[in-house]
């Protein structure tokens, strides 16, 4: 069998790299485009030296989403057999201070994408969609059936692509398009060679605790513990990034098939984990007391969300392998290794 082509936007960033190096060694071929905003050339030389013998498998192209001249170029050049769009940017608070930078970058990214794949008859697409689609869901698991909603200009993009994609299908039914809602991505690859590495201030909880940990911020800041849950701390479904990244090999196997449309996934693993869950785990993976600094409630938050995964287990085949204790160990595999992220190698390339 040929070995296929993958485009995977935003490739060298947290997700994307992890998926990459999945994809290299199920034996696929991997073309990265990304602008590098929010992401470093170093993760793509770690990505090759993991994957081996399959390294020449992976190319980079520094390029924005936004220009068609050369995304077009690009897939003049080479025949793409599917699509992974996971270019974006993802900070909330920032989304709501700069809805037209989120606008703007998120949503004519991915129009420039789409328009340029039907124009090479590429009809195959597996998009970043988020939980925070779902909004504060009345209830928890989250289904995919649940009524959407949205509460910041971030979460407004998730939704209009999706909407985007639906209305692409209904016009065209040659497209393939499935729409992956990823709950909480942590950790990092085993090999602690890739991991996470936001610039400037973390707005995640475990980048923040991860920093906290090798000394770069005096305290995690805990938002709300007056929550209806266990013990007062926000609740989530924390996903190891390596069954998330496998979850997207199951979403292209998925699209070889006849008939399907455009469908939406939860990727989650179906369990919640309260804020204070997590800091024990991860003090029990690290070794590290973590200071604690009690505030109020961030704004937007829900209260409790985690995934139904019924329907990617049955439909997909997928199902997350690792626990919270894994996706710690691996997170502070990365930390400990590489305290600055990607920065102190970034300045000798
Ligand atoms: P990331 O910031 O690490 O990766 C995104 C990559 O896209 C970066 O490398 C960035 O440089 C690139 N990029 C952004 N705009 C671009 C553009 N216009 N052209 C080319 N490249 C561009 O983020 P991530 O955590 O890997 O997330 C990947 C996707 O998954 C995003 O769409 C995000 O919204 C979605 N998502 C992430 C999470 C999460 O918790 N990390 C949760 C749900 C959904
Ligand atoms: C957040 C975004 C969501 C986005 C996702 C991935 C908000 C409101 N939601 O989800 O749209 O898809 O990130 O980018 O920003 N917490 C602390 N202290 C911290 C950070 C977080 O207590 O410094 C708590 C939060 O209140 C929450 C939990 O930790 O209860 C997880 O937070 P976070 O990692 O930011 O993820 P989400 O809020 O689920």
């Amino acid at each position: 069998m040929a070995t296929k082509n993958i485009l995977v936007t935003g490739g060298a960033g947290y997700i994307g790299s992890h998926t990459i190096l999945q994809l290299l060694l199920a034996g696929f071929k991997a073309v990265v485009v990304d602008n590098l905003d929010n992401s470093s050339k170093v993760a793509i030389q770690r990505v090759k030296e993991l994957a081996g013998e399959y390294r020449s498998n992976l190319s980079l192209h520094q390029v924005d989403l936004r220009d068609k001249p050369k995304l077009e170029q690009l897939f003049a050049s080479i025949r793409f057999d599917a699509v992974i769009h996971f270019a974006g940017l993802k900070a909330v608070g920032e989304s709501v201070h700069k809805p037209l930078l989120y606008y703007n970058n998120n949503l004519i990214g991915t129009i420039t994408l789409l328009e340029v794949m039907a124009a090479h008859g590429c009809k195959k697409l597996v998009f970043s969609s988020s939980a925070t689609v779902y909004g504060w869901p009345k209830e928890v698991p989250c289904t995919e059936k649940f009524p959407l909603a949205a509460t910041n200009p971030y979460g407004r993009t998730k939704l209009f692509i999706e909407e985007i994609c639906r209305d692409i299908f209904h016009s065209d039914s040659e497209w393939k398009i499935i729409l992956l809602r990823y709950f909480n991505p942590v950790g990092a690859h085993p090999s602690g060679q890739i991991g996470e590495d936001p610039r400037g201030f973390p707005n995640n909880l475990m980048p923040f605790l991860q920093q906290v940990a090798v000394g770069r911020r005096p305290a995690l800041t805990v938002f709300g513990n007056d929550y209806n849950t266990v013990d007062g701390t926000g609740v989530r479904d924390y996903l190891h990034v390596v069954d998330l990244a496998d979850g997207h090999i199951a979403a292209l196997s998925k699209l070889d098939e006849t008939n399907i449309g455009c469908e939406v996934y939860n990727l989650g693993t179906g369990k919640g984990t309260s804020v204070l869950e997590m800091v024990s785990a991860f003090e029990k993976a690290s070794g590290k007391k973590i200071s604690l600094v009690m505030a109020g409630r961030r704004p937007g938050d829900a209260e409790i969300l985690y995934a139904s995964t019924e329907k990617a287990e049955r439909e997909l085949h997928w199902k997350a392998r690792y626990g919270i204790d894994d996706m710690c160990r691996d997170q502070w595999n990365w930390a400990r290794k590489n305290p600055y992220g990607y920065e102190s190698q970034e300045s000798a390339i």
